[in-house]
């Protein structure tokens, strides 16, 4: 298996216009499953194909094993690609269909049969070693690509939206295959999807892009709880994290944010900091850190916000969204309830935001502004 050190790497398609891929640098480790995560148009692909050598490289580097392989066709860079579309032949058997590309390759007939049935025990595809690919289910064919680039034995696999062609319970089995397989199989992989819920579960770590470049790296829950700024809030979690227009009024030492009729003590943040803020920014909370009633009376992190209109409720089965109107405030708040929701639409209700776990943007710049650990200064009961 292989590292993967992506430096400076830009792409400018012919015809001009923007840069497709700016200055992108990452380093995928050996055995690490790293997501490409980002908007239809960020460049994933882009990014993808140049690792694979399949599109020229502007400028930058990509290194496999620290060797710059720029140059190297892609033929001979030992990395395998599995696409949305898996592209089986459809005339041959699952058998040739793994087989195919050794053949093309030279390699003997024996070593041959061990890697496809090696691949093809592994991927539960013994069974259908005899059948063409128009007899097989979509995740059955998605199993066939995948032990296309298995045979291969490459150092680097690349997927891009493997899974995007299949319904939702068989992306669900086919992803925590997938899952199962790369833990096993120790394989570095560089996997490029604009599911969120794909990113979250199956990476080791996740790259967001946005425009050509990348936002934020992290591991999943690290990126969710800590997004670096509201493009990544936004863009991770299903309802995305409310982001809530505040006015900043304060001194040097002390600050609140007041929104509608609400004021609330700025104690996360530091004072110096909001300072500089213009007298405005963005309370960022997530749909699941608002409460509908408390579930912890007595805990000062919670803030009751009262005269909240209920615009809609959502019942999802396993949960509940509440769509709330503030007073005072333009954007709708989303609150992530139990199973069942006392609100009904049109009612009034009041809500509770754990500011423990608020976020704070700065308008001007969409960025982050770095909470201060006051859950010890305050000496606020540590959460799990
Ligand atoms: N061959 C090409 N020639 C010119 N422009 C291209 C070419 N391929 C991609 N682009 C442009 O480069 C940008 C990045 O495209 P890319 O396919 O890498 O995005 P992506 O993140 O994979 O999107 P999606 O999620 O829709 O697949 C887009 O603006 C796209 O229009
Ligand atoms: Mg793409």
């Amino acid at each position: 298996m292989a590292t993967v050190a992506i430096t400076a790497l830009s792409k400018l398609y012919d015809g001009g216009g923007e840069l497709a891929v700016k200055d992108l640098s990452l380093t995928v480790a050996d055995g690490e499953f790293m997501v490409l995560l980002g908007p239809s148009g960020c460049g994933k692909s882009s990014v993808l194909r140049m690792i694979a050598g399949l599109e020229p490289i502007t400028s930058g580097t990509v290194a496999i094993d620290g060797k710059v392989v720029n140059e190297v066709p892609a033929k001979d860079r030992d990395i395998a690609m599995v696409f949305q579309s898996y592209a089986l032949y459809p005339h041959m058997d699952v058998f040739n269909n793994l087989a195919f590309g050794l053949r093309r390759r030279g390699i003997a007939a024996s070593e041959i049969e061990r890697r496809v049935q090696g691949a093809a025990a592994k991927l539960g595809l013994l069974p259908f070693l005899k059948r063409k690919p128009h007899a097989l289910s979509g995740g059955q064919r998605q199993r066939v690509a995948l032990g296309r680039a298995i045979v291969r034995e490459p150092k680097v696999f690349l997927f891009d939206e493997p899974l995007s062609n299949l319904d939702a319970a068989l992306r669900v089995s086919t992803r925590n295959e997938l899952i199962r397989q790369q833990r096993e199989l120790g394989i570095t992989a560089i996997y490029v999807t604009h599911d969120q819920i794909e990113a979250m579960t199956m990476g080791h770590r996740i790259c967001i892009m946005s425009k050509g470049e990348v936002v934020q790296i992290g591991k999943p829950l690290e990126v969710y709880r800590n997004p670096a700024n509201t493009f990544v809030a936004r863009f991770l979690g299903n309802p995305p994290m409310n982001l809530i227009p505040v006015t900043i009024q304060g001194d040097a030492r002390s600050h609140q944010l007041r929104f509608g009729g609400t004021s609330l003590a700025a104690r996360c943040w530091p004072a110096e900091r909001l300072s500089r803020l213009d007298g405005k920014a963005l309370l960022g909370i997530r749909p699941e850190d608002v409460y509908e009633a408390s579930p912890r009376s007595g805990d000062e992190r919670l803030v009751a916000i009262t005269g909240a209109s209920v615009v809609a409720v959502e019942p999802l089965g396993a949960e509940t969204l509440v769509v709330l109107s503030l007073p005072g405030v333009s954007e709708e708040v989303i609150v992530r309830s139990g199973r069942e929701s006392k609100l009904r639409p049109g009612e009034h209700a009041t809500i509770q935001l754990d500011l423990g776990a608020a976020h704070l943007f700065d308008q001007a710049t969409t960025e982050v502004i770095a909470r201060i650990d006051v859950k010890r200064e305050a000496g606020w009961p540590r959460t799990a």
